[in-house]
């Protein structure tokens, strides 16, 4: 498919989704945001991709938030609105796709760009990686799930603090924090995401959807994660995959999953 914004292409199992704005340091508007979601649902749809990673393109950004001009003019409930669709389009669509995300955070990552990453299931930065919420410098809150995402992830009092003085955080302190779980140069960043996907690949996908699931369940209100664990765990017993790699295990030999 053709977009005006992104660019999406699958190799070897991997897709890359690159937000190309790079003029406007990839900010979030209204159609990047729905053509995100269009590339996220179709590679998540995809048989052939196993992984995917997001990132940013040019060395400035990754993605420096939602696009203030578009949205500068609105009243309460447009506010309300933007919040509410972009939650269900993009980020909370992301945190439970199927499918693994790696959000490859090549530079400022800020407001939208660092909810965008905190929805992936998990990042990894380059070392010229600049992360924050500063959306009360400009007299609102992170709306797109970073008020519960960035304590989930650093902690509630590092939240509050990030959150508090709008400030941005550097690749080695977002290492530290456990806001990204690995740092390299800008070069190494996608050939690190696509070697942590190859070893993501070589697993069974059936496993991995249920073992997201899983832990996503951990952060969902009135769900016992526990129980869901339980339900998730017995299902694979009844997966291709589960015999599969089982068999190849007693059988001192490397499972070729078939994927169900
Ligand atoms: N929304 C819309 N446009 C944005 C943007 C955003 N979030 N972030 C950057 N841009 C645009 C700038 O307006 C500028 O466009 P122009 O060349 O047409 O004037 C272009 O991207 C380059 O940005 P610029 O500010 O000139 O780059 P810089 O290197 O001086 O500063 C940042 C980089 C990231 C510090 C700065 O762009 C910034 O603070 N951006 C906003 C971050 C933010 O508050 N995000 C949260 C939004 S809720």
């Amino acid at each position: 498919m053709n977009y005006n914004n992104i660019i999406s292409k699958e190799n070897n199992g991997i897709t890359t989704i690159t937000i190309n704005r790079p003029k406007k340091l990839n900010a979030l508007n209204r159609e990047t945001i729905q053509e995100l979601n269009q590339a996220f649902d179709a590679a998540n749809k995809d048989k052939n991709t196993k992984v995917i990673i997001v990132t940013g393109s040019g060395e400035k950004a990754f993605v420096a938030g939602a696009d203030i001009s578009e949205f500068a003019d609105f009243n309460v409930n447009e506010g309300t609105s933007l919040a509410a669709k972009g939650q269900d389009l993009l980020f909370n669509f992301v945190e439970n796709l199927s499918t693994p995300v790696i959000a490859a955070v090549n530079g400022f990552a800020l407001g939208g760009g660092l909810e965008l990453a905190m929805s992936a299931h998990f990042r990894v930065a380059s070392d010229n990686a600049k992360l924050g919420l500063p959306e009360v410098s400009l007299g609102v809150i992170p709306g797109y799930g970073g008020t519960q995402r960035l304590p989930q992830l650093v902690g509630k009092g590092r939240a509050m603090e990030m959150i508090m003085t709008a400030g941005m955080i550097d690749a080695d302190q977002a290492l530290n924090y456990g806001l990204v779980n690995h740092v390299t140069s800008q070069e190494e960043l996608l050939p690190l995401c696509e070697k942590i996907a190859a070893k993501i690949s070589r697993n069974s996908t059936v496993a991995i959807s249920a073992a997201i699931r899983a832990i996503n369940a951990n952060y969902k209100d009135g769900v016992d994660g526990y129980d869901v664990e339980v339900n998730e765990f017995g299902n694979c017993f009844g997966t291709d995959d589960f015999h599969v790699g089982t068999t190849a295990f007693l059988e001192k030999r490397k499972a070729d999953f078939p994927g169900v």
